[in-house]
C-alpha cells in the first residue's frame, strides 16, 4: 500500500534465525554503538538489558541498506525505545551521548580490562572494582589470591587480548589434528566457532571432536591433552568430563555436558616472524628465543549421535544460539540444546545426523554458518 512517503516499508522476521546476517553489513556505526551498551549490560550483569541490546543490534546487521532516517525501521522488529533513541541520536548528532559517556567511564574501562583476564567474569571484576582494582599493577598489589586460570590469564595477558588469526587457527587446528589422530585414529576434527562462520579472526580456536563408532571417543581429552603437553604445546588447561544424560531432564538449558578441555596454547611463532607481544620483545632483547604467542584454545569431545547438535551449538553467534533456543521453545513447543531437540508434545527427542535435518525439525529455512553472524 502507498503510504505518500518514499520509504518503502519492509519486513523483517522477528527472530534471528529467521534471518541470513553476514559478516558485512551496512549500518556497522549503529550496530557498534548498540554492542557497547549491550556489553555495558553484560558487565554490570543486566541479562535482560544485554539481550534487548543485542537483538536490537542484530535487526541492524540484518538490514539491507544504510540508515539515514529512523522512517526506515518501520517494521522492523526488537526495536525498543531505548535503542530506538540511541539510533535517533546518531542520525542526529553522529554519535550517542550515552554511548560515548558509556565508553569513556572509569567502570566500564576497568571492567573491561579486567573481564578481559581469562577466567575473569563479570561477578569477580565488579568485586575488584568495587575494592577499588583497576588495572594490573593494583590487581598485584591487592595481594589478591587468584585462581589458577587467572594467574594464566595475568601471565598471558598481552597474547589473549591479541587477536587470533584465521592463519594461526588453521595451524592450531594442524597440531590437534595431529594429537587426535595419534590417540584415536579416525576420529574427527573440525574447526567450530566464530571460524566456521568465516570471521578472519577470533578470541579463541574452538574445535568440535567426535568418532563415527559411538562410544570410542569417550575419555579422549585427557589423552589429547598428555600428547599435546609432552610436545610442549600447552600453558595451561582445565578438562571437564562428560556429565550428559537424557535422564538429566528436558535439555533446555545453556551450558551443555559434553567432555572438553578448555585451554591455553602455546603456538610457535614462524622463523624470522615478527615479534608478537611485549613479553616477546623483553625476551629477545634479553637474548632469549621466545618464538611463540599464547591462543586460548577450546576443545570440546561429543558422540557421534549428537554430533549436528554440538555442531550447530558451538558455531554460534551466541545471539543465534539464543534466538534458536528461543523459536524452539515458543514456536514450537520444543527444547533445543547442544547435545539433542525433544518435542514436548510427542515426548520424545527428533534424531538429526545434520545441521539441515535439525532446521528442518524446527520448520527454519537452512542457514549456512557463513550468515548465523547475528
Ligand atoms: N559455547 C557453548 N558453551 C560454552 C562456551 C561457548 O556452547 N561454555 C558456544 C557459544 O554459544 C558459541 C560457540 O560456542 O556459539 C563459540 O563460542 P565463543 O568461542 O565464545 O565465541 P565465537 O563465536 O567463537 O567468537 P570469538 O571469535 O570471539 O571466539
Ligand atoms: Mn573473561
Ligand atoms: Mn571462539
Ligand atoms: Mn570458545
Amino acid at each position: 500500500a502507498s503510504s505518500g512517503d518514499e520509504t518503502a516499508t519492509f519486513s523483517m522476521p522477528i527472530y534471528a534465525c529467521q534471518r541470513r546476517t553476514t559478516l558485512d553489513h551496512r549500518n556497522a556505526v549503529f550496530t557498534e554503538a548498540l554492542s557497547l551498551l549491550a556489553e555495558n549490560a553484560e558487565l554490570s550483569q543486566d541479562e535482560g538489558r544485554a539481550v534487548a541490546f543485542r537483538r536490537a543490534a542484530a535487526t541492524l546487521k540484518a538490514f539491507p541498506e544504510p540508515l539515514t532516517d529512523a522512517r526506515q525501521l518501520r517494521g522492523c522488529p526488537c526495536l525498543g525505545q531505548h535503542s530506538l533513541s540511541v539510533i535517533q541520536d546518531i542520525l542526529e548528532n553522529g554519535s550517542s551521548r550515552e554511548v560515548e559517556a558509556t565508553r569513556r567511564s572509569e567502570r566500564f574501562k576497568a571492567m573491561k580490562l579486567l573481564t578481559a583476564i581469562f577466567g575473569v567474569g563479570a561477578k569477580t571484576a565488579a568485586q575488584w572494582f568495587q575494592e577499588g582494582i583497576r588495572n594490573l599493577p593494583q590487581l598485584h598489589q591487592s595481594g589478591r589470591v587468584l585462581t589458577r586460570a587467572q594467574q594464566a590469564g595475568v601471565a598471558h595477558y598481552d597474547d589473549l587480548t591479541q587477536s587470533v588469526t584465521r592463519a594461526e587457527a588453521d595451524t592450531i587446528g594442524q597440531i590437534v589434528e595431529e594429537a587426535v589422530g595419534a590417540k584415536l585414529p579416525s576420529a574427527r576434527v573440525t574447526l567450530v566457532g566464530g571460524f566456521r562462520r568465516g570471521k578472519l579472526s577470533g578470541h579463541d580456536v574452538d574445535f568440535l571432536i567426535t568418532h563415527p563408532e559411538e562410544g570410542r571417543e569417550e575419555g579422549l581429552i585427557p589423552k589429547v591433552v598428555a600428547h599435546l603437553e609432552a610436545r610442549d604445546f600447552l600453558l595451561y588447561h582445565k578438562n571437564n568430563r562428560n556429565s550428559y544424560t537424557e535422564a538429566s531432564g528436558t535439555p533446555a538449558s545453556t551450558m551443555d555436558h559434553f567432555e572438553r578441555c578448555f585451554s591455553i596454547f602455546k603456538l610457535p611463532m614462524p622463523e624470522g616472524g615478527e615479534p608478537h607481544s611485549r613479553q616477546d620483545d623483553v625476551a629477545l632483547r634479553r637474548g632469549e628465543c621466545r618464538r611463540w604467542r599464547a591462543v586460548r584454545v577450546d576443545l570440546v569431545v561429543c558422540p557421534f549421535s549428537q554430533f549436528a547438535f554440538a555442531l550447530l551449538g558451538w558455531t554460534g553467534s551466541k545471539l543465534f544460539e539464543r534466538e534458536l533456543r528461543r523459536w524452539a521453545t515458543q514456536q514450537k513447543n520444543m527444547s533445543l540444546s547442544s547435545h539433542a531437540l525433544y518435542d514436548n508434545k510427542q515426548r520424545k527427542y527428533l534424531k538429526a545426523a545434520t545441521e539441515e535435518e535439525i532446521f528442518a525439525h524446527l520448520s527454519l529455512e537452512y542457514i549456512p554458518p557463513s550468515e548465523r553472524n547475528a
